[in-house]
């Protein structure tokens, strides 16, 4: 069969012309060029209990009479937490999260999905006993190769590997109308959902039986983290924060203060320690957040802002919270003001289903007299937290506030990632009091602090001495380094792997990125930590769009153009994050990191001359695009350099690297590479004896 590159159209092996559409199908070409990516997804599989066996003594019509309602409310809940359908296999409905594109917290929306699905199926049980709908849920977490351009239509899967499988085991074994969940996904989530622990699933092709978890119920809202532990660094930050509040609480300046950083960097936890300062000092601070999905008005920040100003409480009812909210406007402003505000924040907080507002400018009005009012009696901070998540209509309220509110001592914190400013680029423009801060990963010092405590919390054994190296291998991201803690205590030992979480956490950065720049990280982490324009002008179809490429990258922060370059005439670059280059080095599939080695090794071949400083990469980028002898012969160039360097101990490293590529088959070589190793090693051992002595004499001495 042959698929029509242009239309789709599935054609019979003989067409030598598109059935549908027309175009020519002969030759090569009609093969589309996959684009594949190996990510970090998370599978969501919903089954009907017992209803093959219902299905066989029904009429199909009633077959799809039942099912049809209910596989559209199983999409709908997967989608509303931003996962997607992947197919429909009789009455089961897989789902995926984290692919195509990934946000950064897949496995929790998977599991929140699952189980809203399993009330939601429960709910229409409920309602209607006939339809006998009883459902098993699994939530699977793993690595799977990803066709990113499939189309499920046409019968393509868009995700392919174990982890599909053992997501449908988990399925079977799930206890009716529960949601089970595997190893992974238990990890990367057990921190905002609560589990139960289940019996592990033995499964057809699986030596071990596999780890599994009952989710019970969700323990925290999506985007919330808990804040423990001591406060490290930030006092400048926090100065500057001060002197702000001084200025609108004195001077009764209205300000807005735009936190602008990427996930983990400590966003959220510098607003709280700002507002306890701010009500310290007599203000008062309340907090709302834009929700990643789910949110059930444009305007939930606000509403949550406002019930805290007016003291309603989630428990309340609605008569109890619509007579608060009257109690409060009236004592704030004239009968004649607070009728019509009244009603539209009740609309707003959802306590009158059956109002409308007008228009818009109505309702911003209503919204700012209502703030001016609380502030005329005591300064306040209003913080609107994960903005980037925010529509336009909470961007243009927040916008509105910070441009007309005036002589008032209110102070309009937004917290957000830098993707605000790709969908408004003016953010703050134009406003006289507007104060951006950029926030900077913590200093090395900071940062090992952090590490420091955390360990220590989680009594790792030598915390102090592993601090420092996790510290650098975060970035000085504090949610990083909290998760990398959290892992190194947990297998006692640095972890093989980067955690879900934080891989995650990358990817949805990577995809936020626009495309070409997307590819442009991808073909770089190849390279390394440090790379060259000149070997992606080689990968790249269109040279020219890499100068732009390159500068929006650097312009968000992803790499840094160095001063200087290692080879004369081309610009040097590198990743300012390694787990950056880790992540995109992680998602390119085999054939194509082969592909890309073999560049960059021709690259480095044609730039480097006769200096040998580059053998080792070389050597590594030639295994890695599967060029065996040719690395063979690089490393053990770069092992001898480093012979004749007394570099004994790195000189043996090498020729293990060596040895470990030359086939069983080639005796002579092995012998040969065996023999240089052995001398190394005999080498670097006196080095050591030498050294020890050393420092045995400075003891002693
Ligand atoms: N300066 C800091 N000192 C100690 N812990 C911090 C600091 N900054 C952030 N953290 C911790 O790191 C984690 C992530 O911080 P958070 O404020 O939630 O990041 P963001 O809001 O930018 O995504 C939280 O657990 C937080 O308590
Ligand atoms: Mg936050």
């Amino acid at each position: 069969m042959t698929v029509c590159p242009s239309c789709g159209q599935e054609n019979p092996e003989i067409a030598r012309f598109c059935l549908r559409c027309g175009l020519p199908l002969a030759g090569t070409g009609t093969r589309r060029a996959r684009r594949e990516e190996r990510r970090l997804v998370s599978v969501i599989f919903v089954d009907l209990v017992g209803f093959t066996s219902r299905a066989a003594r029904l009429d199909p019509e009633d077959v799809q009479a039942l099912l049809r309602p209910y596989h559209h409310t199983v999409r709908t809940e997967i989608e509303s937490f931003g996962g997607v359908v992947e197919k429909f296999i009789g009455d089961a409905v897989v789902g995926v999260f984290g692919a195509p594109t990934a946000f950064g917290d897949d496995a929790e929306r998977a599991v929140r999905a699952a189980l809203a699905v399993r009330d939601t199926a429960a709910a229409m049980d409920a309602a209607d006993p006939r339809l006998d709908l009883k459902v098993r849920i699994a939530v699977n977490t793993g690595e799977a190769l990803v066709t990113l351009d499939a189309r499920p239509a046409l019968g393509e899967a868009m995700i392919a590997g174990d982890v599909i499988n053992t997501a449908s085991r988990l399925q079977s074994a799930a206890p009716v109308g529960s949601v089970l969940v595997g190893e992974e996904t238990h990890r990367a989530t057990n921190e905002a959902i609560r589990y139960a622990p289940a019996p592990a699933v033995v499964a057809k092709g699986k030596e071990q039986p596999v780890p599994a978890w009952v989710a019970l119920c969700e323990e925290r809202d999506p985007g919330e983290r808990p804040l423990v532990g001591p406060l490290v660094g930030r006092s400048n930050e926090l100065e500057v924060l001060r002197a702000t509040w001084e200025r609108v609480a004195v001077d009764r300046r209205p300000h807005l203060v735009t936190v602008i950083g990427p996930a983990g960097v400590g966003k959220t936890r510098l607003a709280v320690e700002f507002a306890a300062m701010v009500e310290d000092r007599g203000g008062r601070a309340v907090h709302g957040r834009a929700l990643p999905y789910r949110e059930s008005t444009a305007y939930a920040a606000l509403a949550f802002q406002l019930k805290q100003l007016c003291r309603i409480f989630e428990t309340d009812s609605v008569d109890a919270a619509r007579k608060k909210l009257e109690d409060a406007v009236s004592t704030l402003l004239p009968p004649a003001e607070a009728k019509s505000v009244t009603e539209h924040l009740g609309i707003l907080l959802g306590l009158d289903s059956s109002g409308t507002i007008a228009d818009r400018e109505n309702l911003f009005l209503s919204i700012r007299s209502f703030i001016e009012a609380v502030a005329r009696n005591e300064p306040m901070m209003l913080v609107f937290e994960d903005l980037h998540w925010a529509d336009d209509a909470l961007l243009d309220l927040v916008e509105m506030l910070a441009a007309r509110l005036q002589d008032l001592p209110i102070l309009v914190m937004v917290l957000a990632r830098p993707e605000l400013l790709d969908v408004r680029p003016g953010w703050g423009g134009g406003l006289v009091a507007h104060i951006a801060l950029m926030l900077r990963p913590l200093d090395e010092r900071d940062a090992t602090d952090l590490a420091v405590h955390r360990l220590a919390d989680l009594s790792a054994e030598d915390s102090v001495d592993r601090a420092a190296d996790l510290a650098v291998l975060a970035g000085g991201n504090p949610l990083f380094i909290e998760q990398l803690a959290a892992a190194l205590a947990e297998t006692g030992e640095a972890p093989t792997s980067l955690p879900t979480t934080i891989r995650g956490i990358i990817a949805a950065r990577l995809d936020a990125l626009p495309a070409a720049e997307r590819e442009v990280v991808l073909d770089a982490a190849v390279s390394g930590r440090v790379f060259w324009r000149g070997a992606l002008e080689r990968m790249m179809a269109d040279p020219q769009s890499l100068t732009t490429a390159l500068g929006e990258l650097e312009r968000r922060g992803l790499v840094t153009e160095e001063t200087v370059s290692a080879f004369e005439g081309d610009q040097q670059y590198s990743f300012n994050h390694v787990l950056v280059r880790d992540v995109a080095y992680d998602l390119l599939p085999r054939a194509r990191r082969r592909e890309r080695h073999r560049e960059a090794a021709l690259f480095l071949e044609e730039v480097s001359g006769e200096f040998g400083e580059v053998e080792a990469a070389l050597a590594r980028h030639w295994r890695d695009a599967g060029d065996h002898s040719r690395a063979v012969d690089y490393f053990a160039v770069a092992a001898a350099d480093a012979e004749r360097g007394w570099a004994k101990e790195h000189a043996a490293a090498l020729y293990r690297e060596a040895l470990a590529l030359v086939p069983e088959s080639d005796a002579e070589r092995r012998q040969e590479i065996t023999r240089r190793l052995a001398l190394a090693k005999a080498a670097s051992i006196h080095i050591l004896d030498a050294r020890l002595l050393g420092r045995g004499d400075s003891k002693t001495g």
